[in-house]
């Protein structure tokens, strides 16, 4: 599904104003890794890039990270959070399976904000934006928060040391409003999902038969910890991103070198490192900052973001060509235009 332009209907630009971030509080290196699990330093991080990651303390949460990393995106933008008509959650771990976006609305105290969650997984943040900005567009909304965030590492099976070294905790968060089209920061966008290769990286059930009333039953269970097939999973990353970013190029009409930064989800430096090498993007316009977080799944682009925005990187003006990739399987990508607050 390409959506660069609309089949019908009003148009409008979609800004793309402050950011903010959280993280978890506990910082936790490969080497105290190895305390746990029989791994060491030196084969995660030319594995993966990985150097550290950050996991939630006894008195955080995901509600509190992501209403962390979107009061610092509401500070940034000058907006009061009653000015905010959605706010987005874009998880795949929820304080509450039912949702935890109105729990992040009521700590904001977003009064006038419709608030729900998103799920897919690692895509969820880019699936979160391409969505909001859909009643942005449209003229149905004006202000808009989406915030990506997990706390993966409540679901990690912290002995299985083939996964446990990737993830961790964070939150992050994108102000959007409503602007004229000619000022438009997303500029293209691009969604796929695979349901079929699912079974590469998921948290599944374990479901078993209950008793309800006499010939009835019920189901009943619990969900396992994240089971993943790393190999597939980095064959799968390295055919489709840079599939799919050829794709929201030659939809945008845009060249590789009129880009200023690439912006992929932050899962393995080699993953990143390769496909930037297909786009001869240079690798010091790749952000990154896997070695401090590892992945923090629909966390990771909002806060490579509002890091890259904060530290001066990312100036209004520039082109972002960003991808999101993961469990679903699901993956997409988007051409942004950073404007920051007015
Ligand atoms: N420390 C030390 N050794 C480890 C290890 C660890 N943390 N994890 C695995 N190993 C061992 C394996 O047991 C295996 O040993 P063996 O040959 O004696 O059986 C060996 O290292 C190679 O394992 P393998 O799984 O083939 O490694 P790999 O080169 O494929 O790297 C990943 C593993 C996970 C780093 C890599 O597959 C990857 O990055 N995949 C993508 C995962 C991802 O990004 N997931 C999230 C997407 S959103």
């Amino acid at each position: 599904m390409a959506g660069s332009a609309p089949l019908s209907g009003p148009s409008g630009g979609v800004a793309l104003v402050a950011s903010g971030s959280a993280r978890g509080e506990q910082q936790i290196s490969n080497d105290q890794l190895g305390q746990r699990v029989d791994t060491n330093d030196e084969w995660i991080r030319t594995r993966t890039g990985i150097q550290a990651r950050r996991i939630c303390g006894p008195d955080q949460s995901l509600s509190g990270l992501a209403a962390d990393a979107g009061r610092e995106a509401l500070s940034m933008a000058g907006w009061d959070a009653d000015s905010l008509d959605l706010v987005l959650l874009a998880t795949s771990t929820p304080d509450d399976l039912f949702g935890s976006a109105p729990k992040v609305q009521a700590l904001l105290g977003a009064r006038n904000a419709v608030a729900f969650d998103l799920t897919a997984a690692c895509s969820g943040f880019l699936f979160a934006l391409i969505t909001a900005s859909q009643f942005l567009r449209t003229g149905a909304m004006r202000r808009v928060l989406v915030i990506g965030a997990d706390q993966l590492s409540s679901w990690v099976d912290w002995d299985d040391r083939r996964s446990c070294v990737l993830f961790g905790d964070g939150a992050g968060a994108l102000a959007l409003e409503a602007c004229p089209a000619d000022q438009d920061g997303l500029l293209g966008f691009q969604m796929r999902s695979d349901g079929s290769r699912g079974e590469c990286l998921n948290v599944p059930q374990s479901r078993d038969r209950r008793p309800l009333v006499d010939g009835s039953s019920h189901q009943g269970g619990h969900y396992e910890p994240i089971q993943m097939i790393g190999q597939e999973v980095y064959k799968f990353a390295v055919r489709e991103v840079p599939a799919i970013l050829k794709a929201l190029l030659q939809d945008t009409a845009t060249s590789a070198d009129q880009l200023d930064w690439l912006l992929l989800h932050q899962a393995n430096q080699r993953i990143l490192d390769a496909v930037a090498d297909r786009f001869a993007i240079p690798h010091s316009q790749v952000l990154t900052n896997l070695a401090n977080y590892g992945n923090t799944s629909a966390a990771t682009i909002p806060l490579m973001l509002d890091e890259a925005v904060r530290d001066g990187r990312i100036q209004p003006g520039h082109r972002i060509a960003s991808s999101g990739f993961g469990a679903g399987l699901s993956w997409g990508a988007a051409l942004l235009r950073w404007q920051g607050p007015s």
